[in-house]
């Protein structure tokens, strides 16, 4: 026997929200690390309806974004048979553990939630539903023993919300029902929407993900620059097209147009551009794929139950433990 303490595996869980449209913002802020990270084995990726629920209340809207989303994840390459990928309704061990959840959360924590507060000044309805996003979070994350949350800013304190009720919960019963996940900030680059402000579907200023053509054309054209005459040298690191096109090109290929535009006679037209054909030609072919399985609704519903039989091979045992621990078992 070797006395070296065996590796421990981590559990990687993600979600992401059906909530409208997906844009440059969402593939470079996640979906694109989500598929990347998928070859180090052991992902959970969700759909979450659930807390979409917040703020879609329209059934056929939400039933177009879920697919959409499923859609261009399989689109973009992420593949099944790598990572767990499912849509969180399916798993119905996940509200049972919500409930569990809440009679060990502190209503204080909840009221300290900046994510809550933000979205209600927003003017989001300050639904129970809304109030209580956190502990349907945390039922996620606990119901696949999940070990690392990649997650942007805004969802640090989610995580060590979850962390509490988890803590919260084993220390109620005297067991380790759940285990205690942490958070790993993710390193995505800050992507600027059309008037330079953060790409956001809140402030409509988004380029959504497989537009192409006039319509991408006339997106991009519409990108907010200064005035700056042609002849004029320009500053790359003040411009939004240069921004965004950084997001695609190479470092060489940043370099140039980095001196291009410190040179003269170069404009911001020509800039939209060389970023309009960049966009083009990376989304080229996930684009047909996505338009292929839009017409293939059935080959991504059996993707998601799959996903879902597997991700409730995990949640049911956790369930179970959560049941016996607290005497509704
Ligand atoms: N709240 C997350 C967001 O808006 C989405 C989400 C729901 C999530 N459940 C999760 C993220 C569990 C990570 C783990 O981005």
């Amino acid at each position: 026997m070797s006395d070296q303490k065996p590796e421990k595996t981590e559990r990687y869980l993600s979600g992401i929200q059906p909530t409208g449209q997906l844009h440059l913002g969402n593939y470079f802020g996640a979906i694109r690390q989500h598929i990347e990270h998928q070859h180090a084995g052991n992902s959970f990726y969700f759909i979450a309806n659930y807390h979409a629920l917040t703020t879609v209340h329209d059934a056929a809207q939400l039933r177009a974004y879920t697919f959409d989303v499923a859609a261009t994840y399989l689109a973009l390459g992420l593949d099944p048979a790598l990572c767990v990928f499912f849509r969180q309704s399916d798993i119905p061990e996940v509200p049972e553990l919500t409930w569990l959840l809440m009679t060990a959360t502190a209503m204080g924590d909840l009221q300290r939630a900046v994510s809550y507060k933000d979205k209600v000044e927003r003017g989001l309805p300050a639904s129970a539903g809304l109030f209580n996003y956190p502990v349907l979070m945390a039922a996620d994350i606990l119901a696949y023993e999940s070990t690392i949350v990649p997650v942007g800013r805004d969802q640090v304190q989610h995580v060590e919300m979850t962390r509490a009720m988890a803590r919260s919960f084993n220390d109620q019963y005297g067991q380790e029902v759940f285990t205690l996940p942490r958070h790993q900030l993710s390193e995505a680059p800050a992507v600027l929407g059309l008037d330079g402000a953060k790409m956001s579907k809140s402030y409509d200023n988004t380029i959504p993900l497989f537009l192409s053509g006039k319509p991408l054309k006339k997106l991009v054209m519409s990108i907010v620059t200064d005035s700056t005459p042609l002849e004029e040298p320009k500053d790359p690191e003040r411009c939004t097209v240069f921004a965004l096109y950084s997001l695609f090109a190479s470092a060489e290929e940043r370099a140039e147009m980095a001196s291009r535009y410190r040179g003269r006679g170069f404009g911001f037209g020509a800039a939209k551009q060389a970023l309009l054909e960049k966009i083009e030609e990376r989304f080229a072919a996930p684009r047909q794929r996505f338009e292929k399985l839009r017409a293939e609704p059935s080959f991504v519903e059996d993707v998601l139950r799959d996903g879902a039989a597997r991700a409730r091979a995990v949640a049911g045992a956790v369930a179970e433990r959560a049941r016996q621990a607290c005497g509704v078992g």
